[in-house]
């Protein structure tokens, strides 16, 4: 176990550069799986979360080799058509190899992720279409069982516009016979770059980025080349440690346009952000205001986001609004900054956010990865020390956040937690 020890009292600045994005390498690590011949993704982030999707597929039985920020992935013949319980519970995502499984063997068991720290989150929309496009689907044991011999192409309408349905139907849509139309999929620019991997594989893909994904079975799909898009939260969480702590720092390696949301609301909150070709940078003329806040599916402010925020509305003048629209327990991080010195109440999914002075340091844990993420900004100006427990969280899916702090100036330091 370690922790992260940080001195607060830094003003950041300088230049980061963005690693690819978590939530599409994952996904794109999945649909590997489908192809005939070796995949080669680029631009892989150094996280633990791709470490356990590297274990999964070893599992399943492929073979994979990471250099340099490059994943080899090449696959069998006659894999194991499994996801087992002791890295599903490690890594929900994980659950995404169901699709690519079923659809290209016609048969997989994965484990149901069970709780998680950020609410309950259930894989029912994935099922259901699944099922939708002809699935026999079982519950057993605590793992689902799939069975198709072919997948058959369906219109399949999501009450939730859920990234991982959507990534977990649009693989199995791609092999399966016949046309299928995923309606109020979701928007994420990670859909895309599963959408463009996908195609490059031979996948016959339309409206990637918009609510209505249209998809036209093919009988196979190919290995492919491709570099994971850079990582929009991490940016975004890169550009917040900038404003905190009142100083200027440029973020490269991203699309601009996929933060729009979120830099429209630092400008609101009275934070000049300047757009270049790939890179945002921000720094704060004057007093930081009180804003109010929605998360909602993307373009809308993202759930990622929204405890890094909430630490920069610590210390605006006035008072901000926060309502949580995904995640049931993403409040769970106030206690923490509350401990900081922060002034915020919540009731159900609404949290207001009364502006102080200062944060003075605390010892304070993650509870998961971005309230970690969050209490590692809030370190930064609270007065003297902060100590944050289980980085773990932050481990699994921000690649060297304490080097990347240092180099824009923080004074963060992990040490052995006792
Ligand atoms: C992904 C991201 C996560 C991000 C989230 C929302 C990855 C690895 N993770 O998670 O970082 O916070 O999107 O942008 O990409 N839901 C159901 N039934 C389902 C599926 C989802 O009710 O079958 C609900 C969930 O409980 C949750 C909401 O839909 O309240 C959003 O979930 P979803 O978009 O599926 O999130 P993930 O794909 O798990």
């Amino acid at each position: 176990m370690e922790k992260f020890v940080v001195e607060g009292g830094s003003r950041l600045e300088g230049t980061v550069k963005a690693s690819g994005a978590k939530n599409s390498c994952l996904k794109l690590m999945a649909a590997a799986v489908m192809g005939d011949g070796p995949s080669t993704i680029g631009n892989v982030p150094d996280i633990a979360d791709v470490r356990t999707m590297i274990e999964v597929l070893r599992y399943i039985g492929l073979e994979v080799s990471l250099a340099e920020g490059e994943l080899t992935i090449k696959p069998v013949e006659s894999p194991v058509l499994e996801a087992p319980y002791e890295l599903v519970q490690r890594m929900r995502a994980s659950v995404v190899v169901l699709g690519a499984l079923l659809a290209r063997f016609g048969k997989a068991r994965v484990a149901m992720p069970g709780g998680c720290n950020i609410g309950t989150r259930q894989i029912d929309l994935h099922l259901r279409g699944l099922e939708q496009m002809g699935a026999k689907l079982g519950i057993s044991h605590g793992y689902v069982e799939a069975e198709a011999p072919r997948l058959t192409g369906a219109h399949i309408y999501l009450d939730f516009a859920s990234m991982g349905a959507t990534e977990n139907l649009l693989m199995a849509a791609a092999l399966a016979e016949g046309r299928t139309v995923l309606d109020n999929a979701a928007k994420e620019p990670e859909v895309a770059d599963l959408v463009g991997f996908l195609s490059k594989m031979g996948a016959r893909i339309e409206g990637a980025g918009t609510s209505t994904i249209v998809v036209e079975g093919v009988g196979s799909l190919k290995g492919a080349e491709h570099a994971v898009i850079g990582d929009r939260i991490e940016a975004g969480t890169f550009l917040l440690a900038g404003a905190v702590t009142r100083g200027e720092v440029n973020v490269t390696g991203i699309v601009p346009g996929h933060l729009e949301m979120v830099v429209e609301k630092m400008r609101e909150a009275g934070c000049d952000v300047e757009e270049g070709e790939d890179s945002l940078s921000v720094s704060v003329p004057g007093t930081v205001k009180g804003i109010e806040i929605s998360t909602l599916p993307y373009p809308g402010f993202p759930t990622d986001l929204q405890p890094q925020m909430q630490v920069l509305l610590t210390t605006a003048d006035g008072t901000s609004f926060v309502t949580e629209n995904i995640f049931d327990n993403r409040f769970m991080v106030v206690d923490e900054l509350n401990r900081l010195g922060a002034d915020i109440k919540t009731k159900d999914h609404h949290a207001v956010v009364r502006g102080v002075e200062k944060l003075s340091g605390a010892p304070v844990t993650a509870t998961d990865l971005r309230a970690g993420a969050a209490l590692v900004l809030a370190g930064l100006i609270a007065e003297g020390v902060t100590e944050v427990y289980r980085i773990e969280h932050i481990d699994r899916g921000y690649d060297r956040f304490a080097e990347k702090l240092t180099s824009l100036g923080a004074d963060i330091r992990r040490v052995e937690a006792s």
